[in-house]
């Protein structure tokens, strides 16, 4: 009898606790389009998966009247459960309870569940909905922001990290998404920013809203911040289980093999590269012809679109794709195109997950403005990121691969394990019409008429250098072969490269051009 009365007292104290701010609170986080905390882990977590922890914690604040405040969960909620039958860590920020602001305790429950993560090597996923730092708690509120943002580097490239933002995510609150590995976000649902519209009002005198700051489209076609854009909460959610698919769930461990699966009829790789050098074709139907099923999870799709990353499987095994995008600004590499590469080859590297980049690009991008903006610099990442990775690492030049952008694109001598060209492919250090006009200068100017002889030069350097054959001929491309058998190429590149093992000079760290 005694211990039914606990149990009963335990199931009472469950339901306080399980309503989080309140009715009243609640109906205000649905009318704005939002689930509940709750509702988002049961969303995405597989079915009755969920284990919650510390249900019971309570805020320690004794300031401004704080003692007097009951904060069900301390305003967040953590556990594990599993996605793919497979167990992951969780914390959602329920808005519901003071705005899911981040006190002491609150933060205390967020780095159990990190180091839970890394010490059971799992993927770990936090649910961003937060008017950041607790006011009344000060500077604990900022210790607790501290002690997240060291365990999110602890944890960088060795589970995979994973931030949604579903509601406010301001201030300093910002950069633990910043140092995971993807961040999810939502249409009119998702804010970051640093400093918020009352500040920029104040200090700069300067009207703008939430939404144009720092909403979902912000970030995911402007700063980049975003790697996934849904357009619902549902949407995420369906994304991050696809991503999910395609990664492992620590740095020990492969992605999930699953049974090989041809590509789809309808794209057919020998149509998709127009005859004419110039025209442009879509990067991601090359892609598509080449992988399982041919289902490509493309990553920061909105952003930086001269460069195309994301994942796919090739004979059932995860392959992280690195492809110039000849649709956008002709493919060249720029300052956000080379970051975009440099990190997604970073996380590829750090997770075991070989890379295939497809090259097609005519250089870097010229310009005052890039510049200006740091092209050496930035430009630098993506050369360092493919020279100290040391997975499989396969590139395809399927047209052009001139000057810097040849070198940059994973080349032989930044130790690609495999090159392949199509016979369409160019390798020079520049264009036809740039090189004719400099080399032969003299005979173009001096001629009776320039415009025949400037033609009839650039033939003459696209006929002897604009080929895949002087680049054969060195060695520095392994084979040219039939657009019709990338794929066969690949799985056999892939396959002798199983038990690649090589080591780096000892050191403490690089330092990467960052
Ligand atoms: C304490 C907070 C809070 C905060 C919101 N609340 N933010 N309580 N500390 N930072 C409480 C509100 O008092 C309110 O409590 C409830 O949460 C809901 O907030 P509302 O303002 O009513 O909601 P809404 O109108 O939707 O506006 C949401 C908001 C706004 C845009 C997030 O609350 C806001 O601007 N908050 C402050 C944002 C901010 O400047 N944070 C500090 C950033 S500095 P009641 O009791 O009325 O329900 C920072 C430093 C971190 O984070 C540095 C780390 C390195």
């Amino acid at each position: 009898m005694a211990i039914n009365k606990k149990i009963l007292e335990l199931k009472k104290r469950r339901e306080q606790v399980l309503l989080g701010g309140g009715e009243q609170a609640i109906q205000k986080q649905n009318a704005m389009g939002k689930l509940t905390a709750r509702e988002r882990i049961m969303a995405l977590l597989d079915k009755e998966s969920f284990n919650e922890y510390d249900l019971f914690v309570e805020h320690d604040a004794r300031d401004f009247d704080m003692e007097k405040k009951t904060l069900h969960g301390d305003g967040v909620i953590i556990g594990t459960g599993t996605i793919h039958g497979k167990p992951v860590c969780i914390f959602a920020q329920d808005f519901t309870v003071a705005g899911g602001s981040l006190g002491s305790m609150h933060a205390r429950k967020i780095t159990k569940i990190m180091d839970h993560s890394l010490k059971m090597r799992m993927p770990l996923i936090g649910i961003n909905d937060s008017g950041g730092a607790r006011i009344q708690e000060g500077v604990n509120s900022l210790a607790g922001y501290g002690e997240i943002f060291f365990r999110n580097t602890l944890a960088s490239g060795v589970i995979p990290q994973i931030s949604v933002i579903l509601g406010p995510c301001a201030g300093g609150a910002v950069y633990s998404p910043a140092l995971t590995d993807f961040v999810f976000v939502v249409d009119k649902i998702s804010k970051m920013f640093i400093t918020g519209p009352e500040v920029i009002k104040t200090v700069l005198g300067e009207e703008i809203s939430m939404e144009e700051l720092g909403g979902a489209r912000v970030h995911a076609e402007i700063t980049g911040n975003a790697h996934f854009f849904a357009l619902s909460e549902d949407e995420c959610f369906q994304q991050i289980k696809k991503l999910l698919t395609f990664l492992p769930w620590s740095n020990t461990e492969k992605s999930i093999d699953v049974p090989a699966r041809a590509p789809k009829k309808s794209f057919k790789i020998t149509s998709i590269v127009p005859e004419d050098a110039r025209q442009p074709y879509d990067v991601r139907d090359v892609v598509r012809s080449i992988v399982d099923d041919s289902d490509f999870l493309e990553v920061q799709e909105l952003w930086a679109a001269n460069m195309v990353i994301g994942f796919g499987k090739i004979n059932g095994g995860t392959v992280g794709f690195v492809c110039n995008q000849p649709l956008v600004l002709a493919g060249v590499l720029d300052v956000d195109s080379s970051d975009k590469a440099a990190r997604f080859i970073r996380f590829c590297d750090a997770f075991n997950i070989p890379i295939v980049t497809l090259v097609d690009l005519p250089g870097y991008l010229p310009g005052v403005d890039q510049e200006h903006a740091g092209v050496i610099r930035h430009g630098a990442k993506i050369l360092y990121s493919y020279s100290e990775a040391t997975v499989p690492k396969i590139t395809v030049i399927i047209r052009k691969a001139y000057g810097g952008g040849y070198i940059a694109m994973n080349s032989r001598h930044l130790r690609a394990d495999f090159v392949f060209a199509w016979p369409s492919a160019e390798i020079a250090v520049m264009g036809p019409e740039g090189a004719a006009n400099i080399i032969f200068k003299k005979e173009i100017t001096t001629a009776a008429d320039p415009e025949k002889m400037r033609k009839q030069k650039v033939e003459e350097y696209k006929e002897k250098f604009a080929n895949p054959y002087v680049a054969a001929a060195k060695g520095y491309i392994d084979s040219v072969i039939e657009p019709a058998e990338t794929r066969t190429m690949l799985i056999h590149a892939i396959d002798v490269s199983l038990r690649k093992d090589i080591s780096m000079p000892r050191k403490k760290h690089g330092i990467p051009p960052f």
